[in-house]
């Protein structure tokens, strides 16, 4: 049988994201150590441990399905962040669903907003889920370069790519991969442009509360909190990173209730609900103590300023713009290879580093490597050793 023939066009349209297959490839090579993937190095904090060992034990409810859009008890403490950080007055019954992680929240956006025929304005350098979800959904995305000097939200950039066709735009700040975090001036300005041409906005809020330092005194500013733009907004929250839960597969969308129900039909599809151990976990990170999570910043801040220390001492070999939330650095190269991928893999193969080649992120990312600072200081100095020994050696 010829499978290829077979397959629907949707699959054949998009791929696995290098982010996944770098470190599929390093462990053949064997013996590396990972500056790829974005997690962060902590281990779910023993308050969430026994947490969730306690509901296996004694609550019957806890290995059982939950309420499809989600455990009531945590979709009103999302809707208490969502009022406390972002003054967002959410209605927990029924603004907020939990997700099978933010990924699925932003799938269940594209699958609702995109169809054939529609583009989606992504800011570029991208995530490249964000685009493998718009293929997926059978819509054109529509690249809107960052400022290359500072990684920042070009909305001048923006307006030059909407056309009757644009039906939403993502915006992820803190973002992925630059570590940029967009000025409130600039994401106000891009709020005005969806509302004049209508366009929904998907806010994915993956790395909210993952700020060191950035262009406005108060943090990173989400268009959440913007109350005129909510008939137009779906925002996308992820349990992932700051409550460093990236296995547990959990996260959350608001949106309004009419858009909400709509996005339902998606998530009862694909996921039914999200896995309850999962959904308590995150209801003790949200309701338990928050100093541990703001000491996991904290030490995400150092690993940041660590980074950025060790590319500056390898002489000249690599430059950066500084990152300034999330976790990960682009750091470009310069010496003459210029292909990424190609970087990329001799990185894996000579010097034992895991990076992630810029180019999967876009053009605007090429002749760059991804670098994640989530991973402890000791294997950020290592790969730093390996990775200048290598670089001095070109
Ligand atoms: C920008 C962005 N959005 C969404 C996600 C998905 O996160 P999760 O599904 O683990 O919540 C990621 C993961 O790396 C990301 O970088």
């Amino acid at each position: 049988m010829d499978l290829e023939a077979r397959l629907s066009s949707r699959v054949k349209r998009i791929k696995i994201s290098a982010t996944k297959e770098m470190p599929m490839i390093a462990a053949q090579v064997g013996g590396c150590v990972s500056l790829g993937q974005g997690i962060p190095s902590f281990m779910t904090p023993p308050h969430v441990v026994d947490a969730v060992a306690k509901a296996l034990r004694e609550d019957p409810a806890a290995g059982k399905y939950s309420l499809q859009p989600g455990m009531p008890a945590l979709r009103a403490a999302a809707a208490e962040l969502l009022r406390a950080e972002k003054n967002l007055p959410a209605d927990p019954e029924r603004e907020v669903a939990i997700t099978v992680g933010g990924m699925e929240g932003l799938l269940c956006a594209m699958l609702t907003l995109v169809g054939p025929g529609d583009e989606v304005i992504v800011p570029e350098p991208f995530y490249p889920s964000h685009v493998e979800q718009i293929m997926l959904a059978e819509g054109t995305p529509v690249f809107a370069p960052l400022r290359r000097i500072d990684w920042g939200l070009d909305v001048d950039a923006v307006a030059a790519a909407i056309t009757p066709r644009t039906k939403a735009i993502i915006v992820s700040s803190p973002h992925n991969p630059t570590g940029a975090v967009f000025a409130k001036a600039d994401l106000l300005k891009l709020a005005e442009l969806a509302l004049r041409h209508e366009i929904f906005v998907i806010c994915d809020d993956t790395y909210d509360a993952l700020t060191y330092d950035g262009p406005d005194p108060e943090g990173a500013f989400s268009l959440m909190s913007v109350p005129e733009l909510r008939h137009l907004l779906i925002g996308v929250f992820s349990f992932s990173k700051r409550f460093a839960l990236t296995g547990w597969r959990v996260g959350f969308l608001w949106a309004r209730e009419e858009l909400l129900n709509q996005m339902l039909k998606i998530h009862d599809a694909a996921a039914i609900c999200a896995p309850t151990p999962a959904q308590i976990a995150a209801l003790a990170s949200l309701a338990g103590p928050q100093d541990v999570f703001r000491a996991m910043r904290d030490e995400l801040h150092k690993r940041r300023d660590l980074i950025c220390a060790r590319l500056d001492a390898m002489g000249g070999r690599f430059s950066h713009i500084r990152p300034r939330g999330a976790f990960y650095v682009l750091a470009k190269a310069e010496f003459p290879i210029v292909d990424s991928r190609d970087l990329a893999l001799r990185v894996i193969r000579e010097a034992r580093v895991i990076t992630i080649p810029g180019g999967a992120f876009g053009p605007g990312a090429e002749g760059h490597l991804r670098l994640s600072f989530g991973g402890a200081e000791a294997e950020i100095d290592t790969a730093c050793d390996r990775l200048a020994a290598w670089a001095e050696k070109l």
